[in-house]
């Protein structure tokens, strides 16, 4: 039997705080195959950042870990690329230098000059930026900056490629090009995806998995549904796909039922974990559904 391509086992982590150690995550358990695409969905603030900060090696475990085509991961690596809700570009660097930057790092010496140039408009040829390439990022719109952060992050080839939130401050319009962008660009490299996200469409679309988390404190996998939608997926079609929004209202459910955000609870303590990671606490008060449509709304 073939080993996990990505493991992650039994992690907790507890960060200091002046009051005392933060438990931010209880077991989170994890398997990921090659090439699959996993969502991590989940309120704000539940720990789907500091999930994948661990993955990326940037925090470590209290305890469990990752494994990664079996080695433990405990730093960041390229193999391991990042994009960030805000780009993180270097604004004094060109497109095409800010990819540079990525790619001389990574293939100083396994590429020619020649090669690495050839590289890096190639990667800028898949986000559709090669025009854009001698622009700084001050001189491009925020979709822009997105996709060559996606460019930077793949010319790095990645084992993984992990998005937290990488199309959330973007526009209606300019989010769907980028998602569907996202979609063709994986079909053709076959990357490994984990993506971060609090949009229930874009999960929905784009993923083979939807890791729905619990919420914080001591937050922990809650649910994970599979998303069957054969690919390529066409938005429109699925608009009214049965299928579609059967899966839609599933993490619905989730999120504003089993997962509700009670604004005024304390914070930690006990109790402040809602439900069980095998499924929904006891039966909610009648109250509940008024709440979940006012939360629907503002989602
Ligand atoms: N370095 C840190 N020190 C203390 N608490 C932290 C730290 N990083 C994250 N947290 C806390 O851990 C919880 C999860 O944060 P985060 O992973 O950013 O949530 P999300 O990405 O789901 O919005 C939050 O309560 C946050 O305040
Ligand atoms: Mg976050």
């Amino acid at each position: 039997m073939s080993e996990s391509h990505l493991e992650l086992s039994g992690v907790d982590i507890e960060f200091p705080t002046p009051k005392g150690p933060f438990k931010a995550l209880d077991d989170i358990n994890l398997l990921v195959d090659r090439g699959e695409f996993v969502s991590l969905i989940g309120h704000s603030g539940c720990g789907k950042s500091t999930v994948m900060n661990i993955v990326a090696g940037l925090h470590q475990a209290t305890r469990g870990g990752v494994i990664l085509d079996g080695r433990e991961v405990d730093q960041p690596g390229p193999e391991r690329a990042v994009v960030f809700q805000n780009h993180s570009l270097l604004p004094w660097l060109s497109v095409y230098q800010n990819v540079e930057l990525a790619v001389k790092r990574v293939f100083r010496k396994s590429k020619s000059r020649a090669e690495m140039r050839e590289w890096i408009d190639h990667n800028l040829a898949l986000v559709h930026m090669e025009h854009a390439a001698h622009k700084r990022p001050d001189e491009i719109s925020g979709g822009m900056k997105q996709r060559v952060g996606i460019a930077r992050a793949l010319a790095m080839q990645p084992k993984v490629l992990l998005m937290d939130e990488p199309f959330g401050a973007l526009d209606a319009l300019t989010r769907a090009h980028l998602q569907d962008s996202l979609m063709a660009i994986q079909a053709d490299l076959g990357n490994t995806v984990i993506m971060i996200t609090h949009d229930v469409d874009e999960a929905v679309l784009l993923s083979d998995r939807i890791v729905m988390m619990t919420n914080g404190p001591a937050a922990t996998i809650g649910e994970i549904l599979s998303v069957d939608l054969p690919r390529p997926r066409d938005r429109l079609a699925l608009a009214d796909d049965p299928a579609y929004n059967h899966y839609r209202h599933e993490v619905l459910t989730f999120l504003y039922e089993k997962q509700k955000k009670v604004e005024s609870a304390p914070a930690g303590g006990t109790g402040a974990r809602q439900t069980s990671p095998a499924g929904p606490g006891p039966a909610r008060a009648a109250s509940d559904e008024t709440r979940r449509r006012a939360r629907e709304t503002t989602a």
